[in-house]
C-alpha cells in the first residue's frame, strides 16, 4: 500500500502507469472487481461535487463498499477534532481513506498514524494530486504526449490545482506559463517559464489553456469589483483566437460562467472540461489500485517497460 499525498512523492514511473491503467479501464466494456470485499471511507471536510463523487463511483465500480463521513452531522459539531475524527474512524477498520481538508498538510499528518492508504483529495492551497492526474490523462489522450505549452490562467496564488498540474507537468519536460491579475500570481515559482499579467503572451503558442476559477473562499483580502479583474483575462471565442487553432481550453470546475470562461467556450469543441470530470472517475479506479496495492499490473519493473513509450 502506498500514500497518494502530492505529486512530488509520486514517481515518473506511477504517473504513467495511472495514465496507462486509467485509459485503459475506459476502455473496458467489464471492469475487474479489484477492491472486493474492501471498506473505502470518503471524508470530505471542504465541498465537492467532482472529486467526491467520482472517488465514490471508482470505488464501487472497483467493488469496495464506500461509507461517506458527513462533517455537517459528525460529532465535529461537539468540538471533535479533526484527528480525533479521522483516528475514531481509523478505529472502524476501513481499507483506505480519500480526504479533503481546508488544512494545508493535514492529510500528509493523518497518514503517519494510519497504516491505511490516505488518498489527498485536496488540501487547502498545497495540493490536489488527483486532480493533476487526470489532467495528464485528459492531455495525453488529446495529444499523445505531455512535453507541450501549457499555459495556466487565472488566480494561481490560491490553487492547489497550478501547484499539483505543475509538479506533474515538470516531470515531463513540459512548458508552463501563468498568467493572471497582479495579487493572483506569484512572482516566481519553480518550473514555470513565464509568468504574465498578458493573456496573448501566455497563450500565444500554447497548446493547452488551463483556466482557474477565483478561490473567494481562500482571499485573504476583500477585492471590490474582482470579477472585474478576472473578465479581463476571460477565456471566450476572440481571446482563444490567440492561441494556435489546435489549442484545447481545460477547466478543473466548478468554474464560473462569463468571469473566467464564457458560456460559448465552457462545452465548445476545444473545450475537454467534461472529458477532464469522465477521466477523473477513470483515474481514480487507478489511483485507488496503486494506493491499495491491487494492481492487477505485474510489478512496477514491468510498468516501467510498458510505459517506456510514453
Ligand atoms: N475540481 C474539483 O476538485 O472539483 P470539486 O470541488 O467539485 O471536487
Amino acid at each position: 500500500m502506498r500514500h497518494i499525498l502530492d505529486i512530488k512523492d509520486l514517481s515518473k514511473e506511477e504517473i504513467e502507469w495511472i495514465i496507462k491503467r486509467a485509459l485503459q479501464l475506459k476502455a473496458q466494456k467489464k471492469i475487474q472487481k479489484t477492491l472486493d470485499e474492501k471498506y473505502v471511507l470518503t471524508a470530505f471536510f471542504e465541498p465537492s461535487t467532482r472529486t467526491k463523487i467520482s472517488f465514490q463511483k471508482a470505488a464501487m465500480t472497483l467493488g469496495a463498499a464506500v461509507i461517506d463521513f458527513t462533517p455537517e452531522s459528525s460529532s465535529l459539531q461537539k468540538g471533535e477534532t479533526d484527528l480525533d475524527t479521522i483516528l475514531t474512524l481509523d478505529a472502524m477498520e476501513f481499507d483506505a481513506f480519500v480526504i479533503r481538508i481546508r488544512r494545508n498538510n493535514a492529510p500528509a499528518e493523518f497518514s503517519k498514524y494510519l497504516k491505511v492508504p490516505v488518498i489527498n483529495a485536496g488540501d487547502g492551497t498545497n495540493e490536489h494530486p488527483t486532480q493533476a492526474l487526470l489532467d495528464a490523462v485528459t492531455i495525453y489522450e488529446s495529444f499523445g504526449t505531455l512535453k507541450l505549452n501549457v499555459a495556466v490562467v487565472g488566480d494561481i496564488n490560491h490553487s492547489r490545482v497550478a501547484r499539483s498540474l505543475t509538479e506533474l507537468l515538470n516531470k515531463f519536460d513540459a512548458t508552463v506559463r501563468f498568467c493572471g491579475p497582479k495579487d493572483f500570481v506569484p512572482t516566481n515559482f519553480d518550473g514555470v517559464e513565464l509568468i504574465t499579467n498578458d493573456l496573448k503572451e501566455a497563450i500565444e503558442d500554447a497548446d493547452v489553456i488551463y483556466a482557474l476559477r477565483v478561490q473567494k473562499e481562500r482571499l485573504e483580502k476583500s477585492y471590490e469589483n474582482i470579477d472585474e479583474f478576472f473578465t479581463k483575462m476571460q477565456i471566450n471565442s476572440n481571446t482563444m483566437k490567440m492561441a494556435p487553432r489546435h489549442a484545447v481550453l481545460m477547466h478543473p470546475g466548478p468554474f464560473n460562467r462569463n468571469i473566467e470562461v464564457s458560456d460559448e467556450i465552457v462545452y465548445s469543441e476545444r473545450s475537454k472540461i467534461l472529458e477532464q470530470v469522465k477521466n477523473g472517475l477513470y483515474s481514480r479506479m487507478a489511483v485507488l489500485e496503486l494506493a491499495m496495492g491491487v494492481s492487477n499490473l505485474e510489478s512496477v519493473q514491468s510498468r516501467q517497460l510498458t510505459m517506456a513509450r510514453l
